[in-house]
């Protein structure tokens, strides 16, 4: 990895968090037959940074894209691409889905056997990490690592497909992090629409991940500008937020 490469992908992890609250639009629901049309069309939209759903159906019953699809992408935008790894061995390909672009690198807590070595392992290959969680695993499996990553991946639904309903158990997870973490990024992912994302919000989450609700839309700007005036309608500040401006919690 160039020097270059190194700063680009700093900077955009700077740009990611200076950037929170924020949507990000999972391509999963994508027309991955017109991927290229579609990055330009959530561009155009005012994503901020794309959420990148990576299965192996093994770890998850679902298959969908590994590191061809993130390289590609990474040719073609400068948003921080957040890659959610739903796969059985997430060390395995730490390093190659680094090289193929990949900003923020996810792991699900229940795939590893030492979590802490984990994220020590992907925080080495210069990405901010994340830790996964599904709504069936015990949060005391996340305890040891919350001190070693970037970021907490609540999943609101059972990680493998879109388009499923909200688990609310994700509020009392979410709640009960924020209250403890000030400072670690929270993400939720799964069933978040815009008649729920002003909760989410309001339980402490800063970076929502979204899929069908966009990308079923007929419309991704109208349906992101929508939520976001919900998550400001849910921000615990009660202050309003600006593409580009952290809200104070
Ligand atoms: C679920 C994925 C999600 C999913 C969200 O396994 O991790 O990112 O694409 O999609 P919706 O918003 O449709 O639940
Ligand atoms: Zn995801």
């Amino acid at each position: 990895m160039s020097s270059d490469a190194n700063r680009n992908r700093s900077e955009r992890i700077r740009v990611f968090r200076e950037s929170t609250p924020m949507v990000l639009p999972s391509v999963l629901n994508a027309d991955f037959g017109d991927l290229g049309g579609e990055l330009q069309r959530l561009t155009d939209a005012g994503a901020r940074a794309l959420h990148l759903d990576v299965m192996d159906g093994h770890f998850v019953p679902n298959l969908t894209f590994g590191m061809p699809i993130v390289e590609g992408l990474r040719r073609h935008t400068d948003l921080p691409l957040d890659v959610h790894l739903m796969i059985s061995d997430p060390l395995r390909y730490a390093a190659p889905m680094v090289d193929a672009g990949a900003d923020m690198l996810t792991f699900h807590v229940e795939a590893v056997d030492d979590p802490v070595a984990a994220a020590q392992t992907i925080a080495d290959l210069g990405v901010a990490v994340g830790v996964a969680i599904n709504p069936d695993a015990s949060m005391d499996q996340l305890e040891p690592c919350l001190d070693h990553v970037d970021m907490v991946l609540i999943m609101s639904v059972q990680a493998g497909f879109g388009g499923q309903a909200f688990n609310p158990i994700a509020l009392e997870r979410l709640r009960s992090l924020r209250n403890r973490y000030p400072d670690l990024l929270l993400e939720a992912d799964g069933g978040i629409k815009a008649s729920n994302i002003a909760e989410v919000r309001a339980a402490g989450c800063d970076c929502f991940v979204v899929g069908s609700a966009i990308l079923k839309s007929d419309d991704y700007g109208k349906a992101i500008d929508e939520l976001n005036d919900q998550i400001a309608a849910g921000n615990p500040s009660g202050a309003d937020v600006s593409p580009g401006q952290e809200a104070t919690r």
